[in-house]
């Protein structure tokens, strides 16, 4: 069973819920106190590997900080090695999450440290999966992928936030994974992945074609959509790294997905 070494953003994640989320130009108060929970596509994705059974590294780098320090305790609380650069003078990366009443969110995210990430990925195996995404510079993430690919790592990216990759790097990504959004962008930039997998939230999700269907929420469970989409990378990686197929696979990341958006925050027990 190969390890998954997770390359990635941590922050801070600062969540107001609202009734419902504002508009261009509009205030709206938030309906209970200010939350701080951990946060971060990076971390948010190797905890859910590790929820999954896998051995994780956590690669990527937090400020010289309080909270970089509670996120680096917190990581290895949880049966994650975090190999971490420190950003002096500069702050953990920090979101700006509003949570509305139907679960839906709005994100904005101070990079901080997370600029400061690294391309340490020169001890992956055969075995193992490298999993990035984008919040990190995309030329460490490029310069990761390419050298999994020498290592003969597998490689699951996905291009969340969505920005343009270069050809190589599309052509290494088994798979890449990007929501139906991020899918149009691909698209319409013309660019063409080797492997693709599309999520389509409450509808599942399909892998070059190979479709599990979505697992149901009642609306009335559903309490926040953060991070279920890094609960289903983590988890897709995790079990490609024990040697699933692509559709066992798929389908414990689908449900891993569904499970996510029905408690409060990005992770398991988020508070930071
Ligand atoms: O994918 C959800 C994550 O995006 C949040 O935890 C927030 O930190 C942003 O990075």
């Amino acid at each position: 069973m190969g390890r998954v070494l997770v390359l990635g953003s941590l922050n801070v994640d600062l969540v107001a819920r609202v009734e419902r989320l504002p508009g261009p130009g509009e205030t709206v108060s938030a309906i209970a106190p200010i939350q701080r929970l951990a946060g971060g596509k990076g971390g948010n994705q190797a905890l859910a590997a590790a929820s999954a059974g896998a051995r994780v590294v956590m690669i990527g780098a937090v400020g010289d900080d309080e909270p970089g320090r509670a996120y680096t305790v917190r990581l290895s609380g949880r049966g994650v090695f975090p190999r971490l650069a420190i950003a002096f003078g500069v702050p953990t990366g920090t979101a700006y999450v509003w949570v509305d009443e139907t679960g839906e969110n709005s994100i904005v995210v101070a990079p901080g440290a997370n600029a400061h990430a690294r391309a340490e990925v020169a001890d992956l195996t055969p075995e193992d999966v490298l999993l990035c995404q984008l919040e990190v510079p995309v030329d460490v993430v490029a310069q990761a992928v390419r050298t999994a690919a020498r290592l003969g790592a597998r490689v699951v990216l996905n291009a969340a936030p969505y920005a343009a990759l270069p050809d190589d790097v599309l052509a290494i990504a088994d798979p890449l994974v990007v929501n139906e959004h991020e899918a149009g962008l691909l698209a319409d930039s013309g660019a063409v992945p080797r492997s693709l997998l599309v999520t389509f939230g409450a509808a599942g999700a399909s892998w070059d074609g190979e479709r599990v269907d979505g697992i149901p929420v009642p609306a009335d469970e559903v309490r926040d959509s953060t991070g279920a989409g890094d609960a289903f990378c983590g988890t897709l990686a995790a079990r490609l790294a024990a040697g699933d197929d692509r559709r066992a696979a798929l389908a414990w990341a689908v449900r891993a997905g569904a499970d996510a958006v029905r408690r409060e925050g990005a992770q398991v027990d988020p508070a930071l």
